[in-house]
């Protein structure tokens, strides 16, 4: 029998930058992801070692991204055109069952400049039908303020998170989203990963880090920012939806010791403090924890706090938390343990017990287990799985993928997650990451695919961008009917 609530929120997910292409449509204005640059000769090593999230831009690639007005070297520029194709990928949506859907709303498209005196009316009506079609459909809506891209303006002006002017603007944005979709919008989510910072500084903050001379303080003064932000749209929430539907988003770096020697053990402790727990304890608790002073002194960080800051912080916490989970880490005192390219935050240590994917991030169904687990025995919030799904190499053959790889994955995580419910766990849903093939967000290619449709598009941009349902489709169609139990 399945022990998933009977309300249980099946879904899938994908970010605007990453999907919807158009970038110069709809009044829409440059984004930070738009920038991104991508060289189709690069080989395997230079896009997915040396490419992933955690290379910076750099300032004369924006310059350069600035004065291109095509979307050839700029995959994000094209993504897979759901600004057009929605309505075709919906009625996929439907007949796999989804139960909600999960995409990010992009900035630009509403204030193109980020500054406007006046949102861009076509951007808001793009989502409004958007939005519609969805709940025409039976599914409901899980949306995300930002999910790393900013309208450039903002960098090239007030030099991106790093300056408090943001959080305004920000606050601004949120303002006209909720009044215009409080009613139609199920869930909400400021940000993606705010952690990110730390790992991808122009994805997380949307700064050039060889332009800053101090970069841990611009890290953590942005994220003091982003906090700030949003507890002013948790604030907001309350103000004009009164839901308590509005979460924090972690990409969750769940951390083993490499052995039992205490050493490893607190060096365990200590990572999974800075990676993950503090934005938690911020956005969940409402103040800064005290084990972030040590790290504060040794990187010379002083957070410049405003009057006002820490009320904001305590009395504007999140009604639910979320988070991405791909892998595992480990953490070590040990310099000898072998590496592995890890996940989002490059390389990493490699767990010997456990099978890599195609791209070396390390298969762990247990570990999604205890990280909700672990993040219900802290804070014991309803937990929301945001992201979760196997990235590989596909092999598209007579109209389908016969994806067995990806179906065990998926079926092993949605086991962890019904262990974790038998736990004792608040799980309210899981969006699987990337319902349909995107834009990957590290590496910037097609080739690595998440998605239960194919989409015919390659690195360069190429094919047809027909839609195709991999084996995997029906099998997840079959886990949300039964509600998990026929897996
Ligand atoms: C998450 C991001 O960190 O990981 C997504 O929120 C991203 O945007 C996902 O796509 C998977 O990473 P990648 O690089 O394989 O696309």
């Amino acid at each position: 029998m399945s022990n998933f609530p009977k309300d249980f929120l099946w879904g899938g997910a994908i970010a605007c930058s990453q999907a919807d292409g158009a970038f110069n449509e709809g009044g829409k204005g440059l984004s930070t992801q738009d920038c991104r640059y991508f060289d189709s000769n690069w080989d395997f090593n230079t896009i997915y070692k040396k490419n992933a999230y955690v290379s910076d831009m750099k300032t004369d690639d924006f310059k350069k991204a600035l004065a291109c007005k095509d979307d050839k070297d700029y995959p994000f520029r094209r993504g897979i055109d759901f600004y057009h194709e929605y309505p075709n990928d919906i009625k996929l949506f439907k007949e796999l069952g989804l139960k909600i859907f999960r995409t990010s709303i992009c900035w630009s498209r509403i204030f193109p400049n980020g500054d406007d005196d006046s949102p861009n009316e076509e951007g808001l009506r793009y989502y409004d039908t958007l939005f519609q079609t969805l709940k025409e459909n039976n599914i409901k809506i899980f949306a995300t303020i930002m999910h790393y891209d900013i309208p450039v303006n903002l960098v090239i002006k007030y030099g991106g998170w790093k300056n408090r002017k943001l959080i305004e603007l920000f606050e601004r944005y949120v303002e006209v989203l909720f009044t215009r979709y409080k009613d139609i919008v199920d869930y909400w989510l400021p940000f993606n990963e705010i952690n990110a910072a730390r790992f991808a500084h122009w994805d997380g903050i949307s700064v050039i880090a060889e332009e800053e001379e101090h970069l841990d303080q611009t890290v953590f003064q942005s994220i003091h920012h982003q906090f700030i932000a949003n507890a002013k749209a948790v604030a907001l929430s309350k103000k004009l939806i009164g839901k308590n539907n509005i979460g924090a988003m972690v990409a969750a770096f769940t951390i083993y010791p490499g052995t039992c020697k205490p050493e490893d053990v607190m060096q365990t402790l200590t990572d999974q403090r800075y990676s993950n727990y503090f934005y938690f304890d911020v956005m969940a608790r409402g103040y800064y924890p005290s084990y972030m002073r040590p790290l504060f002194e040794k990187l010379n960080v002083h957070i410049q706090m405003e009057k006002g800051d820490e009320e904001l912080l305590r009395n504007n916490t999140v009604d639910f938390l979320s988070f991405s989970y791909y892998a595992s880490q480990i953490a070590t005192v040990d310099e000898d343990f072998e590496i592995t390219t890890g996940n989002m935050t490059g390389a990493v240590y490699a767990n010997p017990y456990l099978k890599k994917s195609d791209f070396g991030w390390s298969l762990d169904n247990m570990g999604l287990r205890i990280t909700l687990n672990k993040l219900y025995d802290r804070y014991q919030l309803p937990l929301f799985v945001a992201e979760n799904g196997l990235g590989a190499f596909d092999k598209f053959e007579n109209e389908t993928v016969r994806d067995t790889y990806r179906i065990e994955y998926l079926k092993k995580h949605v086991e962890a997650m019904s262990d974790a419910i038998n736990d004792g766990v608040h799980l309210i849903g899981y969006t699987m990451w990337g319902i349909i093939d995107i834009v990957s967000c590290g590496p910037l290619t097609m080739d690595k695919r998440y998605g239960v449709i194919y989409v015919d598009r390659d690195n360069e941009g190429k094919g047809t961008n027909k839609r195709y349902k991999k084996d995997s489709f029906a099998w997840y169609q079959k886990c949300i009917a039964s509600n998990g139990k026929e897996i």
